[in-house]
């Protein structure tokens, strides 16, 4: 599916890998929904691209915000062809049983409940508008879904029991998702992305940062945000691509600690 004139919901796109994933669309001729719940960065967004993007004020993690969400896209643009999830969030690093005693549930429930439900919510409320869409191009496409898994959803470090488990999950989904939506035509991909130079990332302990960086293959630095855009664009316009988790994380196999 060509991303010219064709409109996304891009998660967590007030910032970061999702931030970056607005920036390509728009500068391929795409629209883009913001859906965050960091309105000030998200509006601000939204404001440098008026007529090609808007700002929800969307948690992805509830069904009547999301449906809001999906609703404002539709009076804006009167479809939705790209579904990008990119919100999400660490989690408190700890082990299953440490110092403090054992990991905290509600931490646990938190993580889950952002990463891996957030990603369905959204997920399946803009694959229920794609459904309605014809058919473009020589294969009869009507959407792509985008999920963002992480390195930790298949090789989690110690103390990353939430948030491994949380991306582990959106892996899970992306086969029986595919599988779903493809009667209709409607596509599913994950990104497993390594170590990104984004604010998420920018706020670890400078020790951890070297320490992530030391484990790196080549090129031995954080990816930018563009390069995890372009990988997006890219499954978005190759109909072949399905079913699929694609890593880019500079040749990188996390290492225990
Ligand atoms: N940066 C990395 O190195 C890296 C590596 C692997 C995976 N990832 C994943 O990529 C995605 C994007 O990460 P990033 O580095 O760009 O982070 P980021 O913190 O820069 O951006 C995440 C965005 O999600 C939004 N968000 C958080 N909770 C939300 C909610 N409940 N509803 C709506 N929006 C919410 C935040 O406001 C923020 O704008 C995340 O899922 C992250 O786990 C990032």
């Amino acid at each position: 599916m060509q991303i010219k004139d064709t409109v996304a919901v891009v998660t967590g796109g007030a910032s970061g890998l999702g931030e970056a994933t607005v920036r390509h669309f728009i500068a391929k001729g795409g629209k883009a929904a913001i859906f965050d719940r960091d309105e000030k960065k998200g509006s601000a967004l939204a404001a440098e691209f008026p007529g090609q993007a808007i700002f929800a004020n969307v948690d992805v993690a509830d069904e009547a915000s999301a449906q809001a969400g999906i609703a404002a896209t539709m009076a804006a643009f009167g479809a939705i062809h790209v579904c990008v999830n990119c919100a999400g969030i660490p989690g408190q690093s700890a082990r299953t049983v440490g110092k403090k005693g054992p990991y905290p549930l509600a931490e646990f429930t938190k993580v889950i409940s952002i990463n891996l439900i957030g990603t369905f919510n959204v997920a399946r409320l803009a694959a229920a508008e794609m459904l309605k869409n014809t058919p473009i191009g020589d294969s009869g496409e009507r959407g792509v879904v985008v999920n963002t898994s992480s390195l930790a959803g298949l090789e989690g470090q110690m103390g990353q029991v939430a948030y491994a488990a949380s991306k582990a999950g959106v892996i899970g989904l992306t086969l029986p998702m595919t599988r779903d939506l493809s009667q209709f035509g409607v596509r599913v991909c994950a990104i497993a992305p390594g170590l990104f130079a984004t604010p998420l990332v920018a706020a670890a302990p400078k020790e951890m940062m070297e320490q992530l960086v030391s484990t790196l293959e080549f090129p031995k630095r954080a990816g930018a945000p563009a390069e995890f855009a372009s990988l997006v664009g890219f499954i978005v316009e190759n109909a072949y691509l399905n079913g699929e988790l694609i890593r880019i994380d500079a040749g990188t196999r996390a290492p225990p600690r």
